[in-house]
Order: structure tokens, then sequence, then C-alpha cells
């Protein structure tokens, strides 16, 4: 099964191959990523209307591109797959019309497929790693662990009741003078921080679930950074060091407990293969990356970061889970909806709050 995906639902266009051969693990053949960074710049955030109109130029160019690298043709392929949500709704539009075109156009079978479901699949994809395992989703828009339990059967065991973490690394970058995007910026001054000098909150801990918050941490930088510059009447190198550290250790630590306690529910299932899985920008992260595996030892479990490119926004992710969803499920027609929300463990409640990278599920 050769399938190309399509990926759009917040600032990164993408298309990608990517084939399965019976009794294989599946190939990327191609992946083709376009960011738009450049083109919120001045906005300080996503600007969904600007986002959808890019989607709806690029898309294209990302198909013709990822066909060409695999040195391919629309007649090699079996079918579409492409988000179909969550997401900023003009992006995710773009996208399933596009993947809608190209079915129509070639008669090949489409699928549909929820973001959330492209990272939560990506392990298998890149290390081949058995059901059930735990997941962390962590990015600008997203933060949940899910209890993958195969293709279409995910269990939210908890997540962010306001923001995502990549979002608050973004916001926190801003308050201290850090460009954008904010996580890498923060954590190469944290380098020559103090994480110990100022006291800031791990939001959370003090409930035993696996729920999160870190609105409050980035207030907590907001009135720490105004006492230093009332104090000292301006921000040192120094003092922007120690706060990015103290911010990222905070992060690191809430991730790290709340972690402990999902692995502890997942292996509660005794799992064959026990394995704590990431993904999403933040776990690029090194601090963040080492504390998570530090838990996973500890508890004696696999840890699996994919490569980078695996892990942010890509359409790869989006073909493949098409691909494993597709041993259980035949393909949409072209009454396929476009979904701001959706949620992947339909029995929770719907979760807080809605990021500036889209709505979360
Ligand atoms: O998964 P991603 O590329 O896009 C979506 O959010 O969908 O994640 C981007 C987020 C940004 O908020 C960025 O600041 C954060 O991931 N990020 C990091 C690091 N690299 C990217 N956060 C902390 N440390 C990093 N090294
Ligand atoms: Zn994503």
């Amino acid at each position: 099964m050769l399938l190309l995906g399509l990926e759009s639902s917040c600032d990164d266009t993408a298309a990608a191959l990517v084939r399965q051969m019976p009794g294989q693990r599946a190939r990327v053949l191609s992946s083709v990523v376009v960011g738009q960074t450049e083109l919120h710049a001045s906005f300080g955030g996503v600007v969904p209307e600007i986002a959808a109109r890019a989607h709806a130029e690029k898309l294209d160019l990302c198909v013709e591109k990822a066909l060409a690298e695999a040195d391919l043709s629309l007649a090699d392929v079996d079918g579409f797959a492409v988000t179909a949500g969550p997401g900023l709704i003009g992006g995710v539009l773009s996208g399933v019309m596009c993947a809608k075109g190209l079915s129509a156009a070639t008669g090949k079978p489409l699928y549909g497929v929820n973001h959330l479901a492209g990272h939560a699949l990506t392990p298998r994809l890149t290390d081949d790693v058995p059901y059930p395992y735990l997941m962390l989703l962590v990015s600008g828009g997203h933060c949940q662990f899910l209890l993958v339990h195969g293709p279409d059967r995910f269990e939210r065991l908890g997540g962010t009741i306001d923001d995502a973490p990549g979002e608050a690394f973004d916001k926190v970058a801003r308050l201290i003078s850090l460009p954008q995007p904010g996580g890498p910026a923060i954590e190469q001054v944290a380098k020559a921080g103090d994480s110990k000098r100022f006291a800031l909150p791990r939001p959370l801990l003090d409930r035993p679930d696996c729920d999160m918050s870190f609105s409050g941490l980035k207030t907590a930088v907001l009135r720490t950074r105004d006492k230093v510059i009332e104090q000292k009447g301006g921000l040192s190198v120094k003092d922007q060091a120690d706060l990015a550290a103290g911010f990222q250790a905070a992060v690191t630590d809430v991730l790290a407990e709340k972690t402990r306690r999902a692995l502890r529910k997942y292996l509660d299932h005794a799992p064959d293969v026990r394995t704590l899985c990431v993904a999403g920008g933040v776990a690029a992260n090194k601090a963040i990356g080492h504390g998570l595996e530090t838990v996973s030892r500890e508890l004696d479990c696999a840890f699996i970061a994919p490569p980078l490119s695996l892990c942010t926004d890509n359409a790869a992710m989006i073909a493949f889970a098409a691909i494993e969803q597709s041993q259980l499920r035949g393909p949409d027609d072209l009454t396929l909806s476009a979904r701001p929300r959706w949620p992947l463990d339909t029995s929770q409640p719907a979760m807080l709050g809605s990021g500036k990278k889209g709505a979360k599920a």
C-alpha cells in the first residue's frame, strides 16, 4: 500500500509518501514540510486566516515535490490520507479539499486522519513499538498522555488544562526578550543559568492525577521578572539565563512527575514490552528528554523519541496512521468533513483551553 499524506492543521504545510509492503515495516519515501513562521512572525502567534491561505497556495506544490523526491507519479499512489482535524479549521479545510480533489480526480480512496493519532502512532513507524504503549504528546498546541491500545483505540490518561508546554515556552521567551520559537531559545540561554535562583511553582503536583497546568507557571515567571526589574531597573543576561533555567526546570519536573504517574497507570495493563514514547516539538528539549528518560529507566521501561522530523508536524505520520487504520476500517467518502475539535478518547470529558496553535482536543 502506497499512500500520499497531507497535513495542514496548524502552521506547517506538508505532503509525504509512505509505503508498506506485506510483512515489512512501512517506509517513508519522501516527506516535504513547508513552514510559515515568517508569515506570522510580526503577529506574535499563528493567524488562522493567513495560515489557511498559505496552505491553499502551498499544498499542491508540496504534493508535486513529494512525488518528485520519491520519483513517483499520482498513478503509482494507492490512495490519499489527510488530516481532518483537530486544528485550525481553515487549514484543515484546505487539506481536506485538496485530498478530496485528488481522490475524485484519480478515483482512488480517501482516508481522513486525526492529527493526534498521527503523532501517537509514529513510534510504530520509526521503531515498530508493539501495542499497548504510553505516548506523551508535547508540542505548541498539545499536551496529553495517551495509552495507545491499537490503531484507533486511545485512552487519555491526562493532559494540560490550559496552555500546552510549547506555548508556555514561547510566551516565557517573549517575557524575557528572547526570540521565537521560544523553546530552542530558552534551552540555549538556560545552559548558563542557575535553575535554583528563583523559586518557581510546580503546578498541580499536589493533585494525584495526570493533568497538568502551565499557565500559572508563566504568570509566576512574569511576576519574578517584574520584581527583578523593579529592584535593578532591568534584566541582565544573568537574570535572563536564571529565569530561563528556572522555568525549564519547573516544566521538566512537572512533566517527569506526571509521566511517572501515567507510567504506573499504563503498567497496570501489564504490557509485554514496557515503552514510553514522546512526540511533539518540546520533545526536542534535552533537559526534558533527560528527565523523561530517567523516569522510564526508574520504572524499567524503554524510552522512544522519534527523530525530530517525525516528532514535529509532518505528513508521513498521517499517511502511516491511515495505513495502520486501514486494517480496521474502510476509506472515507467525499462527505468527509474538517473538524476543529476531535478528541481521540471520546469517553473522557473535553479538555479545557484553546492554544494559539488551535483547539486542544
Ligand atoms: O510540534 P511542534 O513543531 O508544532 C506544534 O506545536 O504543532 O512544536 C512547536 C513547539 C513550539 O512551541 C516550540 O517553542 C517548542 O515546540 N519547542 C521547544 C524546543 N524546540 C521546539 N520547546 C522546548 N525546548 C525545545 N528545544
Ligand atoms: Zn502536531
